[in-house]
């Protein structure tokens, strides 16, 4: 396969806060994000306890883990949808509750199925993309012609510009995924976080979806990627790193080759795992005996 090379604009660094803000400036400097002792707890349920994570520039992670295992609680938290009950979060240096949260969630940008589900019918692509410059659903002002060359050019980079006046409704879900892409990269984030990306994908679209990643990751200013799986077979040379989450702790951190194992990923979905890799991408058996069946 020929690898199109996707030029992506230069990450914004955000606006400058003002002065004052974020006393804890030091914590997390070289870090894109880092979480220290993160606990969220509501209704005496503990989801997540005692995080820690760390994620540095250069960075592509895969955050893993069983169904309710706090992969999206931590994403939640990230961008400021979810309040710690302890612990802290810093966002390229700046602490949440010391800086400007709108701000630090400006930097992040998020593909999930919660914004999946909040586009409107009707909106042509071009718009959905343009409209991230916003963080705004369905948008009702103008686009200047700059926005709108904006939008077109990054919706021709995540390899989408037939696609600009077609409305959401009729778009495949692997479009849908990368006009998604498009319009978080329009808010030009140094941190994408995709949160299950590839459900509802058939697997030829799966396929092209992750190379689209891999090329995505592998461009010298792309923003950090944040990949939300469940499946061993997503996790694309381009991803550095792996968290895996258990019972909302972290079971392991660290690079792939030294996170992704049998006995890490037995423990974490409650089964016998055997792991195999080829070509520097892994598949997965599981063998069900252990776990009593439904
Ligand atoms: N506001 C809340 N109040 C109580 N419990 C919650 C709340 N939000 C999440 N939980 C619980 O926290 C746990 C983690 O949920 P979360 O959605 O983060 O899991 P997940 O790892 O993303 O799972 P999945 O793979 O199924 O998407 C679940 O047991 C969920 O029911
Ligand atoms: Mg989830």
């Amino acid at each position: 396969m020929t690898q199109k090379k996707i030029k992506l604009p230069h990450p914004a660094f955000g606006h400058p806060l003002p002065s004052g803000c974020g006393a804890g400036r030091g914590a997390g400097r070289a870090h894109v994000l880092s979480v220290s002792a993160l606990r969220i707890e509501r209704s005496g349920t503990v989801i997540l306890d005692d995080v820690n994570w760390r994620v540095r520039p250069r960075e592509h992670w895969v955050i893993l883990g069983a169904n309710g295992s706090g992969k999206t609680s931590l994403l939640s938290a990230l961008t400021g949808y979810l309040m710690p009950t302890s612990g802290q979060i810093s966002v390229l240096g700046e602490t949440y509750g010391e800086s400007d949260w709108r701000e630090l969630r400006k930097k992040i940008g998020l593909v999930s199925s919660s914004v999946r589900q909040m586009m409107s019918d009707e909106e042509p692509a071009l718009e959905t993309v343009a409209s991230g410059k916003y963080a705004m659903i369905d948008f009702w002002g103008r686009l200047t012609r700059t926005e709108k060359a904006g939008a077109l050019k990054l919706l021709r980079q995540v390899e989408c510009g037939h696609l600009a006046e077609r409305p959401w409704r009729v778009l495949s879900q692997g479009e849908r995924q990368r006009v998604l892409i498009g319009r978080a990269l329009m808010a030009k984030p140094r941190v994408l976080i995709l949160d299950e990306p590839c459900a509802g994908l058939d697997p030829a679209a799966r396929e092209h979806f992750l190379q689209f990643l891999q090329r995505l990751g592998q461009n010298k200013d792309a923003p950090t990627l944040i990949l939300v799986t469940h499946h061993v077979e997503e996790i694309m040379p381009v991803f550095s790193h792996v968290l895996m989450l258990q019972s909302g702790r972290v079971l392991a951190d660290g690079k792939t080759a030294d996170v992704l194992n049998a006995k890490n990923l037995s423990c974490a979905f409650g089964a016998r795992m055997q792991l195999r890799r080829f070509d520097r991408r892994y598949a997965l058996k599981v063998r069900l005996k252990s776990r009593a069946l439904m």
